[in-house]
């Protein structure tokens, strides 16, 4: 073979591998979810802590000293979770023509140990999203839209804004709140870094190609998708363009007052964005994700919207995710900061990053 086209290949094969790695590529010791991405894993993984209700110490022995060893098998919850992972497999191909009907919260519902008897009394329906109150909407996904680009400042406002730095915290993944600081630019450019005790956490995608570091090492971004949708600079003008097949759901009550809700898919999830009657503003998005043991479901909630320079941001976000959930509290937000060229580039002498 000529030297060019050996070259060819081996550059061929490293972009096909470097665009979907699979979780036995990636992972040392993977046996029931081959063939699953390896960007699945993570999701996949916090779907069965929040189906079981349990942290990742449930099934993976936690070491203090070094780094996580989450390929060892010395928990039987670990050896039991992989039959179930079988178990269900087995269930959805020979019962529901392989579809993903039956998963890990079908029977665990947020327990380890699945109830065996059924619940002393009939439980009232969940009064969630899409029932109990929900009625059909009388506005198109045009008007919802239009009516949060006003209520938020309206377009000239908003096509003002060329970048912003924010600085806030995070609380919810220890006992202290971690500071964290995100820097963007049209339209949707974004560093995010987050200042952990043990070092820094940091990600970013500069509109065509992405990484996430742990102590200034990059590596390509597993979730560009998810990225996108936060990195949006004026969501108002932009976030829904993201979404295809864009259509109005029912409205829906929220803890105070209802939703006008439109839900569309980006890539393989499923998003829907819940617009608050009263303001026009958007109080929630639900992403579902799907992973081979179900749906990962993560909610937002946006709240304290504030003006800065004629447009409305979000102040609070609740996330809610995998049994999880973190509060990130902005107290700084400034429009139009000088931002350095290579901002968004990965730290020097890095894993090069990767495209979508
Ligand atoms: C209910 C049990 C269970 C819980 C809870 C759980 N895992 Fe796992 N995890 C597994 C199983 C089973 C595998 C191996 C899957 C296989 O063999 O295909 C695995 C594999 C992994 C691997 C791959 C390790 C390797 O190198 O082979 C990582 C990383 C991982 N889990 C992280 C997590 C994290 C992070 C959490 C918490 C968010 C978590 N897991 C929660 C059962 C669990
Ligand atoms: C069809 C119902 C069903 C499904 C689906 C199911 N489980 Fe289970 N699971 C059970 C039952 C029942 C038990 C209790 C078995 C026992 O007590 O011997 C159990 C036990 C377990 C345990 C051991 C709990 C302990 O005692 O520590 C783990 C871990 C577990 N399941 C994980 C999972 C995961 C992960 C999934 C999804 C991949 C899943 N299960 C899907 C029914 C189910």
């Amino acid at each position: 073979m000529s030297k060019i086209a050996a070259l060819l290949l081996l550059a061929v094969a490293s972009v096909a591998a470097a665009e979907e790695p699979k979780a036995e590529q990636r992972f040392k010791n993977i046996q029931v979810l081959k063939g699953m991405p390896a960007a699945q894993l993570d999701p996949a993984m916090d779907v069965m802590s929040g189906s079981l209700g349990v942290g990742c110490d449930y099934c993976h022995v936690e070491r203090h000293d070094g780094p996580p060893a989450m390929d060892k098998d010395d928990k039987q919850a670990k050896r039991t979770a992989r039959k179930m992972i079988v178990m269900m497999q087995k269930i959805n191909h020979d019962y529901f023509d392989g579809d993903r009907v039956v998963t890990c919260a079908t029977c665990h519902n947020g327990r380890p140990e699945p109830r065996n008897v059924p619940p002393l009394e009939r439980v009232a329906s969940d009064k969630g999203e899409g029932q109990g109150g929900a009625k059909p909407s009388a506005l198109t996904v045009e008007q919802v839209l239009e009516k949060w680009l006003q209520a938020s400042g309206g377009a000239a406002a908003w096509g003002k804004v060329r970048t912003r730095a924010a600085k806030g915290t995070i609380s919810g993944f220890g006992p202290q709140p971690f500071g964290v600081e995100t820097m963007q630019a049209a339209p949707e450019k974004q560093r995010f870094t987050l200042t952990m005790p043990r070092g820094k956490f940091e990600q970013a995608w500069d509109g065509a190609q992405g990484w996430r570091a742990f102590g200034g090492r990059a590596q390509p971004l597993d979730d560009v998708d998810a990225t996108r949708r936060e990195a949006q600079l004026a969501p108002p003008l932009t976030l829904a363009k993201l979404l295809t097949g864009l259509k109005v759901s029912h409205d829906t009550p929220l803890e105070k007052g209802t939703a006008h809700v439109i839900e569309g898919r980006q890539g393989d999830a499923h998003v829907r964005l819940w617009f608050d009657t009263n303001t026009g503003l958007l109080a929630r998005m639900i992403v579902r994700h799907p992973t081979p043991v179900g749906d990962l479901v993560s909610q937002v909630d946006y709240g304290d919207y504030r003006v800065v320079d004629g447009v409305k941001l979000p102040f609070l976000e609740t996330i809610r995710t995998g049994g999880e959930k973190r509060t990130q509290t902005w107290t700084e937000m400034k429009h139009n900061v000088k931002i350095v060229p290579d901002a968004f580039a990965p730290p020097k002498a890095s894993a090069p990053p990767q495209g979508k």
